[in-house]
């Protein structure tokens, strides 16, 4: 699996204020159990490649690779590692994915893990919060048992 022959999507740039602020949304779900956030690392070395995590109350996942991960195949493996979770260990019927118009490769990612397209519409990321145009992605336990059914 891989993306590197395909040209980068523009992406979002995110700062280190980001990273910041994305440690202290994870230590404020951890506190109060409204979800998880996790990191991905790879087990041939260790390294550290990225992250996901999961709102439980809204059903929202997220997931970011570091850039110099990005473009390997690992997005799939780590955003399906984390649906996995939410329907197995977290017991969830619905999992939702909200991206950036621009980032057709998250896009790729959702299309291949079987998710539902729901249209363009406002979603209130908390990440550089704020109302932003986003695709809507949706992905119930019942089709995801479907596709995995081995
Ligand atoms: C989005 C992200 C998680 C994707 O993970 P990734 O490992 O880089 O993606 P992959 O290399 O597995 O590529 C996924 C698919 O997109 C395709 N793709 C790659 N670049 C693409 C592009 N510019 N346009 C369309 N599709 C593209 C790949 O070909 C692959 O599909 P395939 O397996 O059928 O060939 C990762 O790039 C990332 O962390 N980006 C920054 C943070 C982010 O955007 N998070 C998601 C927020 S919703």
């Amino acid at each position: 699996m891989g993306g590197g022959a395909l040209a980068r999507p523009r992406a979002l740039s995110f700062l280190e204020a980001d990273g910041c602020t994305w440690v202290a949304l994870a230590e404020a779900m951890r506190a109060d159990g409204s979800g998880f956030n996790l990191l991905a690392v790879r087990r041939a070395d260790g390294q550290l490649v990225g992250g996901v995590g999961l709102t439980i109350a809204t059903g929202e996942i997220g997931y970011w690779l570091g850039r110099p991960h990005q473009g390997a195949g690992y997005g799939t493996e780590v955003a399906g590692a984390l649906v996995r979770a939410a329907f197995e260990i977290v017991g969830l019927d619905i999992v939702f994915a909200f991206t950036d118009p621009a980032n057709d490769r998250s896009r790729r990612v959702l299309d291949k893990l079987g998710f539902a397209y729901g249209g363009l519409r406002e979603h209130d990321f908390a990440l550089r919060g704020g109302l932003r145009p986003a695709h809507h992605y949706d992905l119930t336990a019942a089709r995801w048992r479907d596709l995995n059914r081995g």
